[in-house]
């Protein structure tokens, strides 16, 4: 297989931007600089992109974890708060999470080592359904429901239409299940905060056909076969 389309599959970047990576010498194939873009790999040759080995299809490995609120979405906090790979330590995969959930936000995060898959579930205009339970401080009208629903500015940004269903209302607290296809930050919390209301609980239930499920809080489990066939089909 021609090296730029190996280092594309393995998600370090696309074709074209790996044939820059490459005339810049950051790949290696067997220990020897390459430069040429017509080089061609074998399963037996060692890869290295800025000296890592990259890792083929065969040790792609997917978990998920419910994230407990607490925690960031890092490899390493400079503030030195827990981050979501202190409670991957049974893994000894190198993996490492798809997107972001924010420190007091809870529920689905995946984590993996295939590039390819971060890249498509994290790209701004990736489709991807991504489902929050959302808990606020009091009262939800109709008239909230369609303002969020048809998209609200966030300050810098006007967010694209959503789902959003009311569970349950009240003058003290209203649960509600919003759906969105973006990943902009904080967003879920900014678009509430655009209608003036607080969220006090904010979990991510699904992404596309992953689902929390039962995981318990601070729980992770690979993905099942079926799950894994999914993200692999968001390839093609
Ligand atoms: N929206 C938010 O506000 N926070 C998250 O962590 C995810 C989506």
């Amino acid at each position: 297989m021609r090296i730029n389309k190996f280092l594309a599959l393995a998600g370090i970047a696309s074709r074209r931007k790996v044939e820059e990576y490459i005339l810049a010498g950051k790949v290696k194939v067997n220990g020897k600089v390459v430069n040429n873009l017509s080089t061609d790999v074998k399963d037996t040759d060692i890869v290295t992109f800025e000296n890592r080995t990259v890792r083929t299809n065969a040790n792609f490995v997917y978990y998920k974890l419910h994230k407990p609120k607490g925690y960031v979405t890092t490899v390493s906090d400079e503030k030195d708060r827990k981050t979501v790979m202190d409670l991957m330590r049974g893994v000894h995969h190198r993996v490492y999470p798809v997107g972001r959930l924010d420190y007091d936000t809870e529920g689905l995060l995946i984590l993996t080592n295939d590039g390819e898959i971060t890249n498509i579930l994290t790209k701004p205009n990736s489709e991807v359904n991504k489902i929050y339970i959302v808990h606020i401080e009091g009262d939800i009208t109709k008239d909230d429901i369609k303002k969020l629903s048809s998209g609200v500015d966030i300050g810098d940004y006007v967010t694209k239409p959503c789902s959003v269903i009311a569970l349950s209302a009240s003058e003290k607290l209203s649960k509600l299940e919003v759906t969105i296809t973006e990943g902009k930050n904080r967003q879920v919390r900014k678009m509430f905060a655009s209608i003036g209301k607080n969220v006090v609980l904010l979990r991510r239930i699904q992404i596309g056909e992953i689902r929390l499920g039962g995981l318990s809080r601070g729980g992770y489990e690979p993905l099942n076969a079926r799950e894994i066939r999914y993200l692999k089909s968001l390839k093609k």
